[in-house]
């Protein structure tokens, strides 16, 4: 319903001033074909038992691909990834190409490349109006020596540690 008081480009806006990293979050079809997109709606739920959580646009074309996956990777950004997050935010674009993967879980592509990864089987999805909200269970995990890449106020960023006082 439109609510009058919500200037949504305004709030869109207001949201990004929360600055989150950017994921790759990896499956595979019903038929066995390669599905990926860039996501910054990732974030931890809990840690017994280990549940994390993002949330799909209902108008993405791989909606149906990650609703029905029981397995998918999530993939946190390293900063020099940046042209990676482009290439898998381009709906309808050929996203592996030439991105080099190996098979996880359940055959799940990963990346080679990233800050952390999360390998998850699906536990729970929720509506959230115009996004569905999936909850994964960490099956396995692995952080590497990279910062990640940030998005803020709908920008790349990349880490400044704070001076110490
Ligand atoms: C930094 C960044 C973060 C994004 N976060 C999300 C997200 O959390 N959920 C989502 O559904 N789309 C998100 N998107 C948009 C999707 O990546 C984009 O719509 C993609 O093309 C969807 O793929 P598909 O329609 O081919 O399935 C984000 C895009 C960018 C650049």
């Amino acid at each position: 319903m439109h609510n009058p008081i919500f200037d949504s480009r305004e709030f869109r806006q207001t949201l990004g001033c929360f600055p989150t990293g950017v994921t790759i979050i990896t499956c595979l079809t019903a038929t066995g074909e390669q599905v990926g997109m860039t996501a910054s709606s990732f974030n931890s739920v809990s840690l017994d038992p280990p549940l994390v959580l993002w949330s799909i646009d209902k108008r993405a074309l791989s909606l149906q691909a990650f609703t029905q996956a029981k397995h998918y990777a999530i993939h946190v950004l390293a900063g020099h990834q940046q042209d990676l997050s482009n290439q898998f935010a381009r709906q309808g674009a050929d996203k592996f190409s030439g991105v080099s993967v190996t098979e996880g879980i359940a055959g799940v592509p990963l990346l080679t490349e990233y800050c952390a990864r999360f390998q998850c089987q699906t536990e729970h999805q929720y509506e959230g109006g115009d996004h569905i909200i999936l909850v994964g269970r960490v099956l396995d995990f692995k952080a590497t020596e990279y910062n990640p890449l940030l998005f803020h106020r709908g920008r790349y960023a990349l880490l400044e540690e704070a001076a110490l006082a």
